[in-house]
């Protein structure tokens, strides 16, 4: 090809060669300007042209040379520019932005303060499955086997069992189940609360759900009293609703305690004189308890000649209803952010 034709190829090249970028700055340079780029090739090329052409073709090659390193100039003051602006906008005294943060679920704070409550008298945490058999939820809580508590209606069944209790499985319907595995695998004196989620096959209303929480509570030791249980669910109380707290008992039954017993708290609202929220009666129903039944304690491999306990267990939900005064239900399990960011900075 002739020399005249390579400069006008060369020519079209540079004009229609993108540099949009640093990375292509550089190739661009090297390409055209570099030691072995085209611009070279071409003062190669001008030694063999005859003497009376050289003075015409070499001025041809410095317009392109100029042409090639006024775009590489022109790019990069371009990118030079553009990076030293960004450097001072940013100003590295300047505070970071806040970062906006969540809040602790209400059931999250309910349980840690119930679990510090019961920390602080002795109380440690101990958690079982939620996927339980019919032995530890029924069974060894001395649940007869016609009980209606495993009926259809409450029980979410999963695997039948063929009259073995250790093979049927479920979701627990209570977290009674784990003081039955803490009895099984430690010796008294055994002290211990069991923060869990629940599962009961309820249809899901302001008042009812299908999964809730609750903590169960355990105390065995030798000559553990009635009069033992009262007063900790009375510290329970004043801890948790206020030093003006009170609580009365009523009689109950459940099938894993002799005696039970209701457990009511004075009114958090009008503290006794009666409101609403109490249905003027002064009071407000909080948890189940009673003196473990003999029957669970020998299940359960624990000699109830020499050893007795209480044991108690309340719903998470109705505790923080009571605190946050929150009525419905579905709320705790909904995400509505509105609802959540209410206790934001709640401890
Ligand atoms: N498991 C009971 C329920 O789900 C609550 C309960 C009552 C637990 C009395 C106890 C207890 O430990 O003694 O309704």
């Amino acid at each position: 090809m002739e020399l005249k034709e390579k400069i006008k190829e060369l020519n079209l090249a540079i004009d229609s060669a993108i540099v949009a970028s640093k990375g292509e700055q550089e190739s661009f340079r090297i390409q055209f300007l570099g030691s072995k780029g085209a611009v070279k090739n071409l003062y190669e090329l001008l030694k063999s042209v005859p003497n009376e052409s050289k003075k015409e073709f070499g001025q041809l090659i410095n317009d392109i040379r100029s042409k090639a390193e006024a775009k590489l100039t022109e790019a990069e003051s371009l990118f030079e520019n553009s990076t030293e602006t960004k450097r001072s906008e940013i100003d590295l005294s300047r505070p970071e932005e806040d970062t906006e943060l969540g809040a602790r679920h209400p059931l999250s704070l309910v349980r840690r303060e119930i679990i510090e409550i019961f920390n602080r008298i002795g109380y440690t945490v101990s958690e079982g499955p939620e996927i339980e058999d019919d032995w530890h939820n029924f069974s060894a809580l001395n649940f007869p086997p016609d009980h209606p508590a495993r009926d259809m209606q409450d029980t979410f069944f999963i695997t039948k069992g063929d009259g073995d209790p250790k093979k049927e499985m479920a979701l627990r319907t209570h977290t009674s189940s784990v003081q039955v595995r803490v009895m099984e695998n430690s010796k008294p004196p055994i002290r211990t609360i069991s923060p869990g989620r629940v599962y009961r096959n309820e249809a899901i209303s302001a008042r009812a759900h299908c999964f809730f929480h609750q903590v169960e509570g355990l105390y065995i030791d030798k000559d553990v009293s009635f009069a033992d249980l009262k007063q900790t669910l009375l510290y329970f109380a004043k801890e948790m609703f206020g030093e003006k707290a009170n609580i009365r008992m009523r009689p109950s039954y459940f099938p894993f305690t002799e005696p039970s017993a209701e457990v009511d708290v004075s009114c958090t609202l009008c503290h006794g004189k009666g409101c609403n929220v109490c249905k003027y009666t002064g009071w407000l129903e909080i948890l189940g308890c009673g003196m473990v039944d003999p029957n669970v304690l020998d299940a359960c491999g624990i000699d109830s000649n020499v050893y007795s306990g209480f044991a108690f267990g309340m719903g998470i939900e109705r505790i923080a209803q009571l605190k946050y005064r929150v009525t419905d239900l579905r709320l705790y399990s909904e995400n509505d952010i509105r609802f959540l960011k209410q206790f934001k900075g709640a401890y």
